[in-house]
């Protein structure tokens, strides 16, 4: 329904207004030109549809604003970090206290317990590690998998990202796992380590496991980097079960699903993984992550022999002083239930107001939710996997113009694919600007694709 020409259009035309609305942002971009390769800090920032970076100036609860002083309902929030709100007082308190203290000492310090605690008891597994990225967490988890079980096969599902994780890169191509055209300067073959299958299948499952040579499942709870795909009820029950016959560990990584609620998809949903990893908000946007293990998991971790005492496993900075206040003040003050109450109240709503749009406009559309975190999906169905989600995703056309349409109206949602994630802050003022934007898109370009067709 969307006709191609007008969406060429729509994008030349809302490509000068961002120009015209953003000209400090647009000097700004030469400035930065100069000595930062790609022109950013990271090349992440410039994978946004608008022809500039926005050069933000202050982010508060759910608003951001930009040197150019437009403002922003931010349903982005840094992609996830910023769950709980930019800008949050208990944060910058905590962080900057232990940081006038010293930011880190390769020691704990006298918080680190308390902190241990809060992890054990929101998440329900008794053993924790820190480190400064979700990435890291994977990485180190994968490590520990394979030392304990001897085994050296991971599996994930098709469509997967768990950061920047060599193992994860793979994909399933007419039920082969390749390695990932898109991972740049890797020379080791991934598919002799990682077996990649249909999320949702349990006979596929079941066939990755068969071998009895792998050490764990990493996958995330309902995928959501892959658009986003939620469970079939019984498939973590009967996945779980198959992982346990197989002496493969079951790692689910809560990055993202932390939105289902206080204790994440895991609580939410009754799940009993080996191991879990928690990055992005866990710290109210300040850089650490943290993983967690099941007390038969950290004995045998625990009993892993060491040559030399060494594991080869960390950095540096991981469990800094600075970034262990800052998940103690997450944990505290800013990851409450009322405020997941809140989150998943203003979410509820969102879905609902989009969906009425979806079905008033006839849009060949859905919309997916966990939680907090809602995804407007261009299918008619929720896709059950990545091979049924990839149509809706190569849509790029379409997903380029309805993000620069929203950023041009004061709107913000994650830059890679259609993901709005309602923190606490977030108002239903700034929900109804959104559903209206989206709605005031369809609107124009279902009229104008009809006008291009007569
Ligand atoms: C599910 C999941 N795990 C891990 C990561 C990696 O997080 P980070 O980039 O903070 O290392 C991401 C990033 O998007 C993610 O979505």
């Amino acid at each position: 329904m969307f006709n191609t020409m007008a969406l060429s259009d729509l994008i030349a035309r809302e490509t000068q207004r961002f120009l015209d609305t953003h000209p400090k942002s647009a000097a700004h971009a030469d400035a930065l030109k100069a000595h930062w390769l790609f022109g950013a800090p990271f090349h992440w920032m410039n994978d946004w549809a608008a022809p500039v970076a926005i050069i933000t100036e202050d982010g508060e609860g759910a608003m951001l604003t930009d040197i150019d002083d437009n403002t922003y309902d931010d349903f982005c929030l840094g992609d996830t970090p910023g769950m709980f709100g930019h800008g949050r007082p208990e944060i910058a308190r905590a962080v900057a206290e232990q940081a006038r203290r010293g930011a880190t000492f390769m020691l704990p310090t006298e918080e680190a317990a308390g902190v241990g605690a809060l992890l054990a008891e929101r998440f329900g597994l008794p053993f924790w590690q820190t480190t400064l990225s979700a990435s890291d967490a994977n990485r180190a988890l994968i490590r520990w998998a394979r030392a304990v079980t001897q085994k050296s096969v991971i599996v994930v599902f098709d469509g997967c990202y768990h950061g920047m994780v060599e193992d994860c890169f793979v994909e399933l191509r007419h039920g082969r796992t390749r390695p990932d055209a898109g991972l740049i300067g890797q020379v080791f073959d991934m598919t002799r380590t990682t077996r990649a299958g249909p999320f949702n299948d349990i006979g596929a499952l079941e066939a990755a496991l068969a071998q009895g040579d792998v050490a764990a499942i990493l996958a995330e709870p309902a995928m959501t980097n892959c658009g986003m795909i939620l469970p079939e009820p019984n498939f973590w029950k009967r996945a779980q079960a198959l992982a346990k016959k197989a002496g493969a560990l079951l790692i689910l990584d809560e990055t993202h699903t932390l939105s289902s609620g206080p204790g994440g998809a895991t609580k939410a949903w009754g799940l009993a993984p080996d191991a879990l990893v928690i990055g992005k908000a866990i710290a109210g946007g300040f850089p650490a992550a943290v993983w967690g293990v099941s007390a038969e998991l950290a004995e045998k971790i625990a009993a892993v022999p060491r040559s030399g005492g060494r594991s080869g496993i960390g950095t540096t900075l991981a469990g800094n002083a600075m970034g262990i206040a800052a998940i103690g003040a997450t944990l505290r003050e800013l990851a409450t239930p009322a405020a997941f109450e809140a989150m998943l109240t203003g979410a509820d709503d969102l879905v609902a107001k989009l969906n009425s749009v979806i079905a008033d406009r006839k849009l060949p559309w859905c919309v997916v939710h966990i939680g907090a975190r809602a995804e407007i999906v261009f299918a008619p169905e929720p896709p059950k996997n990545a091979a049924a989600m990839r149509p809706a995703l190569a849509q790029s056309e379409l997903n380029h113009a309805l993000h620069l349409y929203l950023m041009n109206r004061g709107i913000l949602i994650a830059p890679f694919h259609m993901m709005m994630l309602v923190c606490p802050a977030t108002t239903t003022q700034q929900i109804d600007r959104l559903v209206a934007a989206v709605d005031s898109f369809a609107e124009e370009y279902a009229r104008e694709g009809a006008a291009k067709e007569a």
